[in-house]
């Protein structure tokens, strides 16, 4: 049976072409993990990939895998030489059916880690539908390959139960949101791929136009503009799940494609929104086995940054307190800025180098530490007593204080000493978060961070940009901060956060075209700019624009903290790697000149 060999590997194996069969007309029975102890004496028909193999001589087992689980397939030479001849040939990875009848495994080779451990399929029939070269890497879940390998066969990493569980669970939380979006009278329309640039604070990824030489859309780093003139279209609540397309420095929560969520809401207020994605949010958390309690708590972005230096707190961890004020007029106050008390509970004592390390990574982010709490206590009774009742911080707990020890930035000091605060805090949580379990990744902490600043200062431009987007209504008692005083200008814009992770963003957005054009007068453009860029905005504006706003979730976040994941990567089918690239297809790559002379290309160098 065996054919002439086709492949010598490079350990010397051999591999042999063997007949294949057709799959014809057969059809399953079951699929590999469906069968149980009352199922003894059935027959059965499955279809899989040989997950493992194991030859006794007179005894051929196979693990057979497919989506939905692992049964254990036995041939036995005694039954049946010719099928047991054929299995003979088969290895790790095959494509095979097998048919034969369910028997009770003995108690002694009962696999309790399968649900269908208790049986094995004794196959008197098999079909080799496909052979496999001996794959790059195991199906194991524990695995010691690095990424780029598993990118590089990304078909075979998808088999491995770890990543089908992963993208099960994306389709399924996908399939919630639509339920729960179309029931809450939500219509789902497509906006275009080829389009111009979008202000979302990313480069864009063009495609120059060979009909039009010289011009190039831009992909859309969001639905943003269509969706609002989806509104004045009068299509009132529009969804999407759609791919973004943003030109920026990757991270494991970034790629340079990925999905939001993305809905719009016409006649609504920020409560109207919060309602929706929390009722949509309970579906989609509970198709992934999670349960979330609506609704979420919220703070304004001046809480979280005087409670968290961050405006995505991790509320799994204490927030840190100021106590400034208490230390007044003591050497150790700072030049006025924020002072500090961080506390992580439970960490118990810390070493000399630990506490060197804390220092050392305060210093960088330009905080002094001071790391000795009983010191301070012989220093400060009064103040420290002040402090340990404040911050409920017991012997057991780390009590960290942490004051400004550089020169204050010109704009926003406050905002930047809280900052490196806050890192701090965040540093010294996931320093020890393992020795007490702080951040349990199934505890999910849903935050809504509401009233952000309009408008940021940007050191390296020298000037005010729009901390969400540029479409994003002022509250109504800040409109004349637009011009007096931005810095401390408030937008009805909101984040979505959980555990930590900016989950979405969204605003009431200027539905006015005069409003509109203030506010790109404050961002700096000139009103030629603004007409050059967003002019059929301002127009589709000017034609009766409704109270609008809405909101975007990042779907492979949302996913990646669902399945534990610290990769937004390990929750995407194909997806890119730091550099941008697919290692599997080998994009991005070089196109025929000919091509690039179409559209009127040359490259000064590649
Ligand atoms: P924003 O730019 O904040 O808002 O994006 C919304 C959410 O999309 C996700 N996200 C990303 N996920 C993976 N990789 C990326 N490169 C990436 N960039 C963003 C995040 C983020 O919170 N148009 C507005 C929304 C609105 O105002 O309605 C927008 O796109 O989870």
């Amino acid at each position: 049976m065996r054919g002439r060999p086709y492949n010598t590997m490079s350990n010397g194996e051999q591999q042999y072409s063997l007949k294949l069969d057709f799959l014809g007309d057969l059809k399953r029975s079951h699929h590999c993990g469906a069968l149980r102890a009352n199922d003894e004496g059935s027959r059965a028909l499955l279809m899989g990939w040989v997950h493992r193999r194991r030859d006794l001589g007179g005894l051929i087992f196979l693990h057979l895998r497919d989506i939905h689980g692992i049964t254990q397939v036995v041939f036995r030479a005694e039954m049946d030489s010719d099928i047991h001849a054929r299995a003979e040939h088969i290895r790790g990875e095959f494509v095979v059916a097998v048919e034969g009848h369910v028997e009770k495994r003995s108690a002694e080779t009962i696999n309790a880690n399968l649900p269908t451990g208790e049986i094995e399929l004794v196959a008197d029939k098999v079909w080799i539908l496909n052979e496999s070269r001996p794959a790059p890497f195991p199906m194991e879940d524990d695995l010691s390959i690095t990424e780029e390998v598993r990118l590089k066969h990304r078909y075979i990493d998808l088999r491995r139960h770890r990543m089908q569980e992963n993208i099960r669970m994306r389709s399924a939380v996908s399939f919630a949101v639509r339920q729960s979006l179309y029931d809450q009278g939500f219509h789902e329309i497509e906006t275009p791929f080829m389009t111009r640039s979008t202000p979302e604070g990313a480069r864009d990824f063009i495609i120059p136009s060979r009909l039009s030489l010289g011009n190039f859309y831009a992909l859309p780093q969001s639905p943003q503009i269509f969706k609002q003139l989806l509104m004045v279209g009068g299509y009132e609540r529009y969804f999407q799940i759609v791919r973004c397309f943003r030109d920026e420095d990757l991270r494991a929560d970034r790629q340079p494609e990925f999905t939001q969520i993305d809905l719009e809401m016409s006649f609504v207020q920020q409560n109207d929104v919060f309602g929706v994605i929390e009722a949509m949010l309970e579906k989609a958390f509970a198709a992934a086995g999670a349960t979330v309690k609506a609704p979420f708590p919220r703070i304004t972005y001046k809480q979280a940054m005087d409670s968290y230096g961050i405006d995505k707190p991790d509320t799994r961890i204490p927030p840190f307190h100021r106590v400034e004020a208490l230390f007044e007029g003591t050497p150790i106050s700072g030049n006025g800025l924020p002072m500090v008390a961080i506390v992580v509970p439970k960490v118990g004592q810390i070493s000399r180098k630990e506490r060197d390390e804390l220092k050392a990574y305060g210093q960088e982010k330009s905080l002094r530490v001071f790391d000795d709490p009983k010191r301070l206590e012989r220093d400060f009774p009064e103040q420290m007593a002040k402090v340990r009742e404040i911050t409920g911080a017991g012997e057991d707990d780390l009590l960290l204080l942490a004051n400004w020890a550089a020169e204050p930035d010109e704009h926003l000091p406050e905002r930047e000493a809280l900052k490196a605060c806050g890192q701090l805090r965040l540093f010294a949580a996931q320093k020890y978060a393992d020795r007490h379990k702080l951040l349990d990744p199934k505890q999910f902490n849903f935050l809504w961070v509401v009233d952000f600043p309009m408008f940021e200062w940007d050191p390296e431009d020298n000037r005010w940009v729009a901390a969400h987007h540029p479409f994003t209504s002022v509250h109504d008692q800040d409109l004349d901060l637009l011009t007096t005083d931005p810095a401390n200008c408030r937008a009805k814009s909101y984040d979505i956060v959980l555990n930590g992770v900016e989950l979405g963003s969204g605003s009431i957005r200027i539905h006015r075209a005069d409003v509109q054009q203030k506010v790109f007068g404050a961002l700096g453009f000139t009103p030629e700019d603004a007409q050059h860029r967003f002019g059929f905005l301002l127009e589709g504006l000017s034609y009766g624009a409704p109270p609008h706003g809405g909101i975007a979730l990042g779907l492979d976040r949302m996913v990646m903290i669902l399945a534990g994941e610290t990769s937004i990567r390990d929750v995407i089918a194909f997806p890119k790697t730091a550099k941008g690239t697919d290692l599997m297809c080998e994009a991005p790559s070089d196109v025929p000149e000919k091509l690039l002379r179409d559209l009127g290309l040359t490259f000064l160098r590649r």
